[in-house]
């Protein structure tokens, strides 16, 4: 019998509801999965495939909607690319500075990554007009942390309240080089800046106050890109002029994605479950260093390198984890595991405070607010803070109605919270999975046992 009961609502308009029930019988999490390949460096693998001479050839990508947006916005500048699927993909580039000017308005859907990176690139080549758009919430979205650095390398983009919103009209330019100090540390930022450089004479340098992921830079010089890099002030020169040659890339799972179970098997007594091949790049294992700070068991097996990126299997068993204060440079390496941490917290003994993590109120919704609201609802304690929050450990929580607000991982960390509550919980617009995760809910259902 299964230890959870796990169903899907279908409605209108491919939405859908998922409702998880709890069964008292209920013990754990085994088994041994796999995650989907990482959304980063998926992205990026078929957008210099796009931009490079000749064919490169994609392994393990991501079949989530954001890959999809960025692949239809790369195949209307221009580049050949093959049907989706994760054991093959074909692109064939275009070379850099060839992009045709597209007949339609580019859409970059639900994707922070597709509009920003693709920005620099659009914003660096004379001679085309390019319009850029996305859905509500990527409308809503600040653009001028790239806008503002692009306009200083002499970009021409325009939209509403004062070219800071998606529509964006862009006229392809030649661009000066700069060398920017990002006020943030955000891997779009800086991947946006690098790519505007690469079609521009000259160095341009970008200097961040923290580390962010470094998966822009270590393709970049895959594909053959010359980069300098200064890790001791995060500092990253790219030469202009480049010239990108088509590679093999193998996209590693999605450690973002695993977050999702190493916490379930964290909270869930009795659980041991082994996330096979999954990234663990330095730049983005926050969520390991913060889970061991709370007494997590999870141990890295058969470590190895695969395409230029560390990979390892996680291995995971229950314990009794305990609060920590998660604040500082580490937050850029976890920027994206905070919802399913404030989990992890909700069931650990003591409080537990989340700081200088004010990035997330503009990520795909405003992920302090939504968690908080809908945790609570649960039974949580969560307080909002204005860059984080403070969650009081240990009170139980009961199954409710709770709601995405169309935001993936909120739809997933509320998902393993209900595993832990009693009752019937009903998550509203969980399709918004898919975004990042589209096999999510028969994995849930595969692991409870
Ligand atoms: C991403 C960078 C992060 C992250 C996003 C993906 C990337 O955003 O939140 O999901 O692929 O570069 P910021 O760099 O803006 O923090």
């Amino acid at each position: 019998m299964s230890a959870a009961v796990i169903t899907v609502e279908n409605q209108e308009n491919a939405a859908h509801k998922l409702i998880i029930q709890r069964s008292p019988s209920m013990l754990s999490l085994q088994g041994s999965i796999r995650v989907p390949g990482d959304k980063s460096i998926s992205h990026r693998a078929l957008m210099l495939g796009a931009i490079a001479e000749g064919e490169t050839q994609i392994e393990g990508l991501l079949l989530g909607e954001d890959p999809r947006s960025t692949a239809s916005c790369f195949r209307l500048l221009g580049a050949e690319i093959s049907e989706l699927n994760t054991e093959f993909v074909r692109v064939k580039g275009i070379g850099l500075g060839n992009f045709q000017e597209p007949v339609d308005v580019l859409n970059a859907g639900n994707s922070g990554t597709t509009i920003r990176l693709m920005l620099g690139l659009l914003a660096s080549h004379p001679g085309r007009f390019f319009t850029v758009t996305g859905d509500d919430s990527l409308r809503s979205r600040p653009m001028s942390r790239v806008v503002k650095p692009l306009q200083q390398m002499t970009a021409q983009i325009w939209g509403r309240k004062g070219n800071s919103l998606a529509p964006l009209a862009i006229q392809g330019q030649a661009l000066k080089p700069i060398h920017y100090h990002s006020p943030i540390a955000s891997a779009q930022v800086k991947s946006c800046i690098l790519l505007a450089g690469l079609n521009t004479e000259g160095k341009t340098t970008v200097t961040e106050p923290a580390l962010s992921r470094d998966h822009s830079e270590r393709m970049l010089r895959a594909f053959g890109a010359e980069l300098s890099i200064d890790p001791e002030t995060h500092s990253v020169t790219v030469m202009g002029n480049a010239k990108l040659y088509g590679q093999k890339v193998v996209v590693p799972g999605d450690i973002s994605s695993a977050a999702f179970w190493l916490v379930a098997g964290s909270i869930v007594p009795g659980s041991d479950l082994l996330v096979e091949n999954v990234g663990v790049n330095p730049t983005r294992t926050g969520i390991l260093a913060a889970l061991a700070m709370m007494g997590a068991d999870i141990q890295l097996e058969n470590q190895r390198e695969v395409a230029g990126e560390p990979v390892a299997d996680l291995r995971v068993r229950s314990s009794r984890l305990k609060s920590c204060t998660i604040e500082g440079d580490i937050i850029p390496r976890l920027i994206d595991e905070i919802p399913i941490l404030a989990v992890a917290a909700v069931f650990a003994e003591g409080t537990t405070i989340i700081r200088d993590a004010a990035e997330l109120r503009v990520k795909e919704s405003d992920r302090i607010t939504v968690m908080a609201q809908q945790l609570n609802q649960m039974g949580a304690k969560i307080t909002e803070l204005p860059d984080g929050m403070e969650i009081i450990g240990g009170t139980p929580l009961v199954g409710t109605d709770v709601d995405s607000h169309t935001d993936h991982r909120i739809a997933m960390s509320l998902a393993i919270a209900s595993l832990n509550a009693t009752g019937t919980t009903t998550i509203h617009r969980a399709e918004a999975a898919a975004i990042s995760y589209p096999n999510f809910t028969n994995t849930l259902v595969e692991v409870c046992r």
